[in-house]
């Protein structure tokens, strides 16, 4: 009983006695510290407190290069490398404590290495050794899409980092052409860090995932494409950014508009937001919904085109497209205030009308089997005008029938852009109703 309790102490002394030694580094084995780029980092250093304290950091694989000297209590730099000028300091009230940490700021590529801690004063002297390894990590993946082709890069990173796409759900990667993971090239800046992009054919029945590592960290880049919405100037939209946002809590979302024009920016902090419209989409954005869903109004052809939603918290961006169809509301007047799908109805009811009129008194007008165009052009003058009545009362009239083939022909073409842009077909669908 006794000694099971002795052996416990003595291994719990062992175990304090272990931890002590790895942080003071007294059994001589370098302290490992690593620093981020361009920001300050603390070179830990520490001794047995004494009066008349002799402080000198060096860089014994430099030629012994001065990084700082301290002693007649006060810093001594005349001997100072030209490198690290201004770039250091001792925690002078923290000397007499036994402490010499340095202060090395605005930390470089350069300043990895060894480096020396020689310390005296009237007890003693000691050495230790630190090494720096520095560190870019990735902070932020930027993805887009172009020409149905999705480019992912990185900047400023160290070290070398390594990319991988994939995707949910996950493909089958022997079957997509687009995971040649080969396109992507890495070139070196003259900071002498690292910058990474790859290009990939877009899946566009699933998300895209881009993953840049480096080091411990980390990042990912999503993108997606929803089905296009369809939208008129008198109608309001809304456009999703469904982004799964539980566990979010801090992040930034921007929505832009053919990818180059900023609409709005938002952060959220906490669950509070701010929000920030640019000026020239004032007019348009109605509110922003809890979920990050865009609503507009007051839309003209112009506003047509893709929206993009790219939400960012410090570990991934998520982009979202949504292609904006623009419907015009041509049928005037009487039309104010329908929707493109009631217009749509109003005149499969029209033909419907039409083909039952018809199909009564095909004996004495149609032949057997009138195929649609056939009964639209038989129609007897009574009929006409009963037929135009029922169309008059639901909305079009003889006008907007003249003015359809060229909206008609406006709508292939935005069509045919909308298929090189590698948008969906919906909207194709009304204009080819649109004809009768
Ligand atoms: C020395 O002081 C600095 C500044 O207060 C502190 O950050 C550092 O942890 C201290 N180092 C030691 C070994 O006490
Ligand atoms: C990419 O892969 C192809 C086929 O394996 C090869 O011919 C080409 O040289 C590679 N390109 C690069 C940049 O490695
Ligand atoms: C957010 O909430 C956490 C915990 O409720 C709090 O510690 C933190 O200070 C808050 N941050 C801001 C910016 O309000």
């Amino acid at each position: 009983m006794a000694w099971g309790l002795v052996s416990m102490t003595l291994r719990g002394l062992l175990s304090v006695v272990i931890l002590l030694s790895t942080a003071t580094s007294t059994d001589g084995r370098d302290v490992h510290v690593t620093c981020v780029f361009s920001e300050d980092c603390v070179l830990p250093c520490s001794f047995l407190p004494g009066s008349e304290e002799v402080i000198h950091w060096m860089k014994p694989e430099d030629k012994d290069l001065t990084i700082h000297s301290y002693y007649y209590s006060t810093d001594q730099l005349k001997q100072q490398s030209q490198r690290f000028r201004g770039r250091t300091a001792l925690f002078n009230d923290q000397i007499p404590k036994g402490n010499a940490s340095l202060l090395l700021r605005g930390i470089t590529l350069q300043d990895q290495g060894r480096y020396k801690c020689y310390t005296s004063t009237i007890k003693g002297n000691m050495e230790s050794f630190i090494n720096i390894a520095v560190e870019a990590p990735v902070r932020l993946v930027d993805i887009e899409l172009s020409d149905d082709i999705i480019t992912c890069s990185s900047t400023g990173i160290y070290p070398e980092p390594k990319l991988t796409w994939s995707s949910d759900p996950p493909s089958d990667l022997s079957f997509d052409p687009g995971t040649i993971q080969n396109s992507t090239s890495i070139k070196v800046d003259d900071r002498g860090l690292y910058d990474i992009t790859s290009t990939k054919q877009f899946s566009r029945d699933r998300t895209n995932i881009c993953t840049v590592t480096s080091g411990t960290v980390e990042r990912t880049a999503t993108l997606k494409q929803h089905d296009p919405v369809q939208g008129s100037p008198s109608s309001e939209v809304s456009i999703l950014c469904s982004v799964s946002q539980s566990d979010l809590l801090t992040f930034d979302l921007t929505w832009r508009f053919n990818q180059i024009d900023t609409i709005l920016t938002s952060t959220y902090t906490n669950s509070t937001s701010q929000m920030y419209v640019d000026d020239q989409w004032k007019d348009q954005v109605q509110s922003l919904s809890d979920s990050g869903s865009l609503q507009l109004h007051k839309l003209t052809m112009v506003h047509q085109g893709t929206y993009s939603c790219e939400l960012s918290t410090a570990r991934d961006t998520h982009l979202i497209l949504t292609y904006l169809q623009i419907t015009p509301d041509k049928l005037s007047d009487v039309s104010d205030g329908l929707s493109p799908g009631s217009i749509t109805g109003i005149i499969i009811a029209a033909v419907i009308i039409a083909a039952v009129i018809c199909y009564l008194l095909r004996g004495f007008l149609c032949k057997s089997k009138p195929t649609w165009s056939q009964a639209m052009n038989t129609i007897s003058p009574e009929e006409e005008e009963s037929l135009s009545a029922a169309a008059n009362t639901n909305g079009p009239n003889e006008n907007d029938q003249s003015g359809k083939p060229l909206q008609n022909e406006e709508g292939r073409e935005e069509d045919r852009e909308r298929q090189q842009q590698g948008q969906g077909e919906e909207g194709s669908a009304i204009s080819t109703l649109v004809i009768p």
